[in-house]
């Protein structure tokens, strides 16, 4: 069975409902393209939960800062349709940017989760996640999948994703997926092509820096030394920190004493990439 590559809604509905008709569980996943081994286990997983699996490959204009990196993004659709292709990908869906957003970006009707888009990433970029909500909601619109799948990389990401989903009584099941990572423990993401050699090995430190703060955590250390001590860490690999923070996993408030599910999530500079990744912590 050969993958088809659709471009534009009508004829993406029209195969969904062929599916739909025939009773078949459809779960999408949504990327922006250039895709490592992490989409690919996402990929897997859909196809493990579903019978039908979409793979959205869209450079959201409107995810991004005015500074930030969406002309440099890397877009690779060949090699990443080869892939999904040989993954078993039933249909990827490749809009154009004027089939997402017909009217323009400026007056585009725009979903917002307040609150959680507003810390961390949100608040070291601004409508980031105004921007994630709103593509997400339309692919989901525009695809109708019974589930969606997430990497966890993209903690944040994640819980934002959710609560819209819930706060929107959209009919969707969201997956998250465990991280993956290269053998040296960086967590794979298409912002790691952006780093020198040099560069990609200072990188590991982000990892190896959320893993002691998980034995910490797990030692009793206080949570604000525990976040003095990674970005400390970081600073001293050679990276920027941008937050090193412990939060209650559920919700991303702040973490207090009491709380026992907690999440470490950090970001920071390295040369032209922006880095992120978290660890999960039961104490
Ligand atoms: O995680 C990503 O690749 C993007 O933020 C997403 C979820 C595909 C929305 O553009």
């Amino acid at each position: 069975m050969s993958m088809e590559l659709v471009e534009q809604i009508p004829t993406l509905r029209a195969r969904v409902a062929t599916w739909r008709r025939a009773d078949q569980r459809v779960a999408l996943v949504p990327t922006m393209g250039n895709l490592h081994p992490g989409h690919l286990a996402l990929v897997r997983e859909a196809q493990r939960l579903a019978d039908r699996v979409v793979v959205s490959i869209f450079v959201n204009p409107l995810q991004f800062g005015p500074s930030e990196d969406f002309g440099a993004y890397p877009r690779t659709l060949e090699q990443d349709r080869a892939l999904l292709e040989a993954a078993g990908t039933h249909l990827l869906f490749a809009p154009p940017v004027a089939a997402v957003y017909p009217r323009g970006q400026a007056g585009q009707t725009r979903v917002e989760v307040p609150g959680i888009s507003d810390i961390l990433c949100g608040a070291s970029r601004p409508g980031h996640f105004v921007g994630v909500a709103t593509v997400v909601c339309k692919l989901f619109n525009m695809v109708q999948p019974d589930l969606a799948i997430f990497g966890e990389k993209d903690f944040q990401q994640l819980l934002v994703i959710r609560l819209m989903t819930q706060d929107l009584s959209l009919p969707v099941t969201i997956q998250g997926l465990a991280t993956v990572r290269e053998p040296d423990g960086l967590a794979m993401s298409s912002r790691n092509g952006y780093l020198t050699r040099e560069e990609r090995a200072r990188a590991p430190a982000l990892y190896q820096t959320l893993l002691r703060a998980g034995e910490r955590l797990r030692a009793g250390v206080a949570i604000a030394e525990v976040e003095r001590l990674a970005a400390e860490e970081i600073a001293a690999a050679g990276l920027g920190p941008d937050y090193c923070s412990v939060r209650r996993a559920g919700d991303l408030a702040p973490a207090g004493s009491e709380d026992r599910e907690l999440v470490v999530l950090v970001a920071a500079r390295l040369g032209r990439a922006r880095l992120i990744d978290n660890l999960g912590v039961r104490r």
